[in-house]
């Protein structure tokens, strides 16, 4: 049995397809290891979002080849393998085959032609009709929690971002398989099913048989109230794109306890000027009009968001406007990104005039307010019963225990290894580093 080490950078679309390449290699007679000392191929899952992620596997794969010689079959899968394609044959030397975005269902027969001696083997073709979405259990990052895809690539083209070009356009699977899935999942034990995609809101399928008898208004808010339907415990879904983030997404949330308190919405810039710039089809104040639905929803929904800062033509007034659309927002959390140019993309032919000194100082100005922000809503938590689903024993602790709330926070507490996979209620008695504290009541 042939050893394979798997690792696995971007997002969670990425994390997803890494788990079913596990599944794919198990039943066709190959071991995943931990160990990547052991492996003889050694799989590498990329990301190219932004410069730093992309230059990873070329630090990685140096390093693979100066520890281990030309002993190991090293595959580069994902965004970087679609993008850059045979290119990364010539300009590295130590790759020996490569697999597209959407070719991962074959996998195998990419790692069978590397041994058989076909030399630079590419495979930048399309998924097959066939295309197994499931996950053999053993390889889902959490024995409690499952990534469901519903929508994979993306048709938005934001002037920045690479990921249109990297997994091509959506693609909406069909309603019923969704369900179908996540019923199965629920049958095996998960507790926690998170819907995910580029923008999970623009989800469009071909028919929306199996939808019928919910009477939402657009087809992501039925598939919401089909897949609360179905009983499992908690439903999370993410990332939303603001321009088709419909108000009825949080009626939605309002009429099923099983839908999270939890709407991740990327604002990525405050400025109309700038959002027009990035062509996010949105603007500041329809943004807004978005948050006040949610915060007027009788359950606390939580608010995440992604910000890019030093956007080409950025200048001090808009990132003020940023500032203030923190500041309105009052986001749980954000991720802050320093604007990286990407080849290809339409921003990339502008100048990056924010020079690196100027937008690590607005990210830092960003975060410390963020912080504040943060602790706030944390605090808010403080004396209230949250419920938690048991993920795992703390790394702190030994008779400590950590999970997600339904409003996606880390909650750690005291607890036996028993309850693991339970949904506890926990007393919030303590925010403090990002994490609430609490009792089991
Ligand atoms: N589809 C999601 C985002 C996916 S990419 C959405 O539209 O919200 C995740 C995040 O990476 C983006 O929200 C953005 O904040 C950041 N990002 C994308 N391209 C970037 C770039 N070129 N430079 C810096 N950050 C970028
Ligand atoms: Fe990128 Fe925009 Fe698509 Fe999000 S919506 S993946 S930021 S192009
Ligand atoms: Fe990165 Fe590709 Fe996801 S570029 S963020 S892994 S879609």
């Amino acid at each position: 049995m042939k050893k394979v080490y798997l690792e696995t950078y971007g997002c969670q679309m990425n994390v997803s397809d890494s788990e079913r390449v596990s599944s794919v290699l198990k039943s066709d007679g190959y071991e995943i290891t931990e160990s990547e000392e052991e492996a003889e191929i050694v799989l590498i899952n990329t990301c190219s979002v932004r410069e730093k992620a992309e230059q990873k596997l070329y630090t990685r794969v140096g390093q693979i080849r100066k520890e281990s010689g030309n002993d190991k079959k090293v595959g580069v899968l994902g965004c970087v393998a679609q993008l850059e394609g045979e290119t990364l044959f010539s300009q590295n030397r130590g790759i020996d085959f490569i697999v597209g975005t959407k070719a991962v269902g074959r996998i195998s027969s990419a790692i069978d032609a590397s041994f058989k001696g076909e030399k630079d083997f590419i495979d930048l073709g399309e998924r097959e009709n066939e295309y197994d979405w499931s996950v053999d259990k053993d390889y889902r990052h959490s024995k409690y929690i499952a990534f469901v895809p519903i929508i994979e690539g993306c048709n938005k083209f934001c002037t920045y971002c690479i990921v249109p070009f990297s997994r091509g356009r959506e693609i909406s699977l069909a309603p019923a398989q969704i369900i179908r899935q996540v019923l199965t999942l629920r049958r095996e034990g998960v507790r926690e099913v998170h819907l995910i995609g580029q923008n999970v809101n623009s989800y469009r399928p071909k028919s929306t048989e199996g939808l019928e008898d919910f009477h939402g208004a657009t087809p992501f808010s039925r598939l919401l109230r089909a897949v609360a339907a179905t009983g499992i415990e908690r439903i999370k879904f993410n990332t939303s794109f603001p321009r088709d983030f419909h108000p009825d997404i949080v009626d939605a949330i309002n009429e099923n306890e099983n839908l999270c308190n939890w709407v991740h919405l990327p604002v990525q810039s405050g400025s109309n000027s700038v959002l027009r710039a990035m062509r996010r089809g949105h603007t500041i104040e329809s943004y807004f009009e978005r948050i006040d639905k949610i915060r007027e929803s009788p359950r606390r929904i939580a608010l995440t968001t992604d910000i890019i800062v030093g956007f080409p033509g950025e200048a001090i007034e808009d990132f003020e406007d940023t500032k203030a659309a923190v500041q309105y927002c009052e986001y749980d959390s954000a991720y802050i990104f320093r604007y990286s140019p990407r080849p290809g993309t339409p921003a990339f032919e502008r100048a990056d005039d924010v020079s690196f000194e100027e937008k690590t100082r607005r990210f830092l100005e960003l975060e410390s307010l963020q912080k504040i922000n943060q602790q706030n809503a944390l605090e808010s938590y403080l004396g209230r019963k949250v419920k938690v689903l048991v993920e795992k024993n703390s790394t702190r602790n030994i008779d400590e225990l950590s999970g997600h709330s339904t409003c996606h926070k880390v909650v750690n507490f005291k607890g036996s290894s028993e309850m693991l996979g339970k949904i506890v209620e926990v007393k919030i008695s303590e925010a403090k580093s990002f994490t609430l504290y609490g009792e089991i009541c």
